[in-house]
Formats: structure tokens, C-alpha cells, sequence
């Protein structure tokens, strides 16, 4: 593309083009990236340059960059039924398919799935799906979701109120009545001084306090991110999700699984629920259910609560235009066909984290990092001005996006939450393309630690 066609288009973008999660302003002041194309685990943006996407798009794009399979699965769907809605008593083959290969791919006591078109949508549905379910039971004081600070859950308003992040929530005046969060398991920030297995007890008996504190009558459920992603790829250790699960099962409450980031291989099992070895009762699900390729979001319902909203009668109030959309369903039936034949979440566990981690974890003896931590295929570097002491840089020095903006140079995406840096790279990526990465990170560190002073 040539100069003159990229600044007409970065002017037409700022014009024109309000970006989620962005400061207008500062696009206005800054310009964009404009991304033209992908293949594999790269992307190219305008002036051809290639970058490896060390993010997997938005963690989804998992299985990489052009994969015919999904290519063609759209364009065949698109050719018989692009859209027909699930109201009504009607369905269609891809919504039936899908529904019926994720019951295959869940864990046991998951036969049901509810589509939405987005992560976001599915966090709204559990909302009303959970208090539904107590309704049903003759237990309607039953109301309270409990969450956690700085989770995710999206950026709708029941999104925004289930995730945890004061400066998002301080916009529309969130969270809604009935949300309320506890500690998150963070040992670095947090558990300093502890160890980590008595940190994740202690971080995890504040969900029974809060039950107490709320009246057990009162409370509905529990939700979490098996690993919290976009709060800067917490991982809990390894006392917390046993012991939240006992919580859990001695309350009688739900227990809600926000899988959007950890479904489907990303931590070496098609759920971060089996990775922890917890049974929760739904599942929320979207990004790489179709390899990332289309919107797609739901929430597989496991048998307690999908056997009482059945047996209940009555209709569910509750659904979206494109809940099930039939392109969408063929690409996910595709990506999910393509992941067993190639045996994708087996190699990711036996091969390709092993390696990562073997790799990644060797950062943390870069000068400038207190911690690089990592599961599966997600990890984080924690970034600090005293090694020793684990001391952060001073906030206006930004280093977390001083160190984005250093690793974009040496073409690669890693993500900056405050000071810890993030990777979750396409679960095809090679062991080659892993060396790759981890050179253009420690240069991207290297160059950071320089232009901190
Ligand atoms: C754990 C989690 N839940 C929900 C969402 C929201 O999904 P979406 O952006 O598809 O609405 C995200 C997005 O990153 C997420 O990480």
C-alpha cells in the first residue's frame, strides 16, 4: 500500500471510527497500525511489515491465520443458509452440530450449550440463566453473583458489573445490585511474604467469609476466570480452585467457569476447567470456539442447571438475533474438527507448553523482570525497576507500554496490563516460531530497560 493510500486511510479512521477500549483522543494525536493481512502466526500491516502475533489476535485467533478449512466452511455456509434464526421451534444443521460436538468435547456432566454472539453475552446470560435457576428451586432471595477484582467478564453492563476493574466500572456507575467481588489470587502482587499455597487458601477463604457475611440464603453464585487474562494472566496456585470448588459445593451455590480465554487448548486441556480439575455447573465460552474467525460466544449448561429449566417449562426470556448464527456454527464445527483430527490440545500439552515454558520462564533472569510465570500457552513477565526487592517502576514512567511499544519494533505483539507484559500465542505456533519470540522479547526488554534510564 502506498503512503498516500495509508494516511488516507488513518485519516478516514480517525474520522470516522470510534475504536473499543481506546483514547480517541490519543489515536487522533498518535495514528494507528492498520493490519492488512494474516497468515499463520503472523500478521502484516500496511507497509508489508510482518509481525509475529504473539496475542493470537484478541486470544482467539488459535489456530492461526488463513486456515482453509475455516475459509471454506464459511463460504460453503454462506452458499446453502447464511442466517436462519433458533426461535420459534426452528434450528438448523451447524447450531445442531456444533451443539452436539461440544457435549463431546466438554466435560461430563455438560450435555447442553446456550449460543451468544459474544463473550460479553454469554457473561449477561449466566446472570439471567443463574437467577432463573433459583427462582425455579423456590429460592428467589438466591440472588447474589460473587466475582472477583480485576476479572473480566466483558463490557456490557452485566459484563462490566460481573468483572472486577474499578477504573472501567467508574464509567455507567457499575457494578448493577446483586455483584459483589472479592480478592483476587495474586501472589505477586499481593502474597508477597506467603507462600503461594497458603496465599491461594487464604485468598480463596475470603469467598466463604463473603457467604457468611451475605447469608448463604442469599448467594447464587460464584464466578471466575480459570486463569484472569485480561486482568495480566493471573495464575492461582495451586491451592485456590480445589478449595473454592469445596466452598462452592458446601454452599450449594453455583459455580461459574468463565472460560472465554482458557476454552479450548489454550492451557493444554480443551477447558481451564479441567486443567484444574474443578466441575463447575456453566461454562462460558466464545473467541477460539471458531477458531476466532467469526463472532461466537455461549455457555454450556451443565446438568443441574439445564435439567431445571427443562423440566421447569415455561420459556426462557432470553436470546439474540444471531444466537447460533449457521456461519459462525460451521466455521466453530471446522476449527473444532481440525483441533481433535490434528490432535492440537494433545500437542500443546506434551510438546509445544512444555517447550514455552522451558523458554519463557528463562526471561526471568532478565534484569528488569521480578517474575515471568506461564501455563499452557499464556504467560506474563512481571516488570520491576529493583530485581531484589521487586520494587515497580515509577507509574509515570509507563514502562509496561514503553516495553508494547518496544516489542511492535522488533515485530512482535505482546500486551502490556500496568506493568506486566502478556503473551498467548496461537496454539500452532512451532518451536522455531517460539525461539522467535522469545529473541524479540528479551530485545523488546533489553530496549525498555534502556529507555528507562
Ligand atoms: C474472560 C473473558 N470473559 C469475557 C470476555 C468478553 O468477551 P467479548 O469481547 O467476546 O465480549 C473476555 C474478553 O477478552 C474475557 O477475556
Amino acid at each position: 500500500m502506498s503512503d498516500a493510500t495509508l494516511s488516507e486511510l488513518q485519516d478516514l479512521d480517525r474520522r470516522h471510527f470510534l475504536h473499543p477500549f481506546s483514547d480517541h483522543k490519543q489515536i487522533g494525536e498518535r495514528g494507528t497500525r492498520v493490519i492488512t493481512r494474516g497468515e499463520g502466526v503472523y500478521i502484516y500491516d500496511a507497509q508489508g511489515r510482518q509481525i509475529l502475533d504473539g496475542m493470537s489476535g484478541l486470544w482467539c485467533i488459535n489456530l492461526g491465520y488463513g486456515r482453509r478449512e475455516l475459509i471454506e466452511a464459511a463460504h460453503r455456509q454462506l452458499q446453502t443458509l447464511p442466517y436462519y434464526n433458533s426461535f420459534f421451534q426452528c434450528t438448523h444443521p451447524p447450531a445442531i452440530e456444533l451443539a452436539t460436538l461440544l457435549a463431546e468435547v466438554a466435560p461430563g456432566s455438560f450435555g447442553r450449550v446456550f449460543y451468544t454472539n459474544s463473550g460479553s453475552e454469554a457473561n449477561d446470560t449466566i446472570i439471567r440463566m443463574v437467577r432463573r435457576y433459583w427462582d425455579i428451586q423456590g429460592r428467589p432471595r438466591r440472588k447474589t453473583i460473587i466475582s472477583r477484582r480485576n476479572a473480566y467478564h466483558g463490557s456490557t453492563i452485566g459484563g462490566m458489573s460481573l468483572g472486577g476493574m474499578p477504573v472501567q466500572q467508574a464509567q455507567g456507575d457499575l457494578p448493577i445490585p446483586g455483584i459483589v467481588h472479592i480478592e483476587q489470587p495474586y501472589w505477586f502482587e499481593l502474597g508477597q511474604g506467603m507462600h503461594p499455597d497458603e496465599f491461594g487458601l487464604k485468598v480463596a477463604g475470603e469467598l466463604e467469609r463473603k457467604i457468611d457475611e451475605l447469608g448463604v440464603d442469599n448467594v447464587a453464585a460464584f464466578i471466575g476466570e480459570p486463569i484472569q487474562g485480561a486482568g495480566g494472566v493471573i495464575i492461582p496456585p495451586d491451592t485456590y480452585w480445589p478449595e473454592i470448588q469445596r466452598i462452592c459445593d458446601e454452599a450449594g451455590i453455583l459455580l461459574v467457569a468463565d472460560e472465554v480465554i482458557t476454552g479450548f487448548g489454550r492451557l493444554g486441556e480443551w477447558f481451564g476447567s479441567q486443567y484444574y480439575d474443578i466441575e463447575p455447573d456453566l461454562i462460558i465460552f466464545a473467541k477460539a470456539v471458531n477458531g476466532g474467525y467469526l463472532p461466537l460466544g455461549g455457555v454450556l449448561v451443565g446438568d443441574r442447571v439445564a435439567d431445571a429449566l427443562v423440566d421447569a417449562g415455561g420459556e426462557f426470556h432470553h436470546g439474540f438475533t444471531h444466537s447460533g448464527n449457521p456461519v459462525s456454527c460451521a466455521v466453530a464445527v471446522a476449527a473444532l474438527t481440525v483441533m481433535r483430527e490434528e490432535g492440537i490440545v494433545e500437542r500443546v500439552r506434551e510438546e509445544i507448553a512444555p517447550y514455552f515454558a522451558e523458554r519463557w520462564r528463562g526471561l526471568a533472569e532478565h534484569p528488569i523482570v521480578g517474575e515471568a510465570r506461564c501455563a499452557g500457552l499464556v504467560g506474563a513477565l512481571e516488570l520491576v525497576s529493583d530485581k531484589a526487592r521487586r520494587t515497580r517502576f515509577p507509574a509515570a514512567k509507563a514502562v509496561g507500554e514503553t516495553c508494547r511499544d518496544a516489542s511492535i519494533e522488533q515485530g512482535l505483539v505482546m500486551r502490556h496490563v500496568r506493568d506486566s507484559m502478556i503473551v498467548a500465542p496461537p496454539l500452532v505456533i512451532t518451536t522455531a516460531q517460539i525461539d522467535e519470540l522469545i529473541d524479540k522479547a528479551r530485545r523488546a526488554l533489553d530496549l525498555t530497560a534502556r529507555r528507562m534510564g
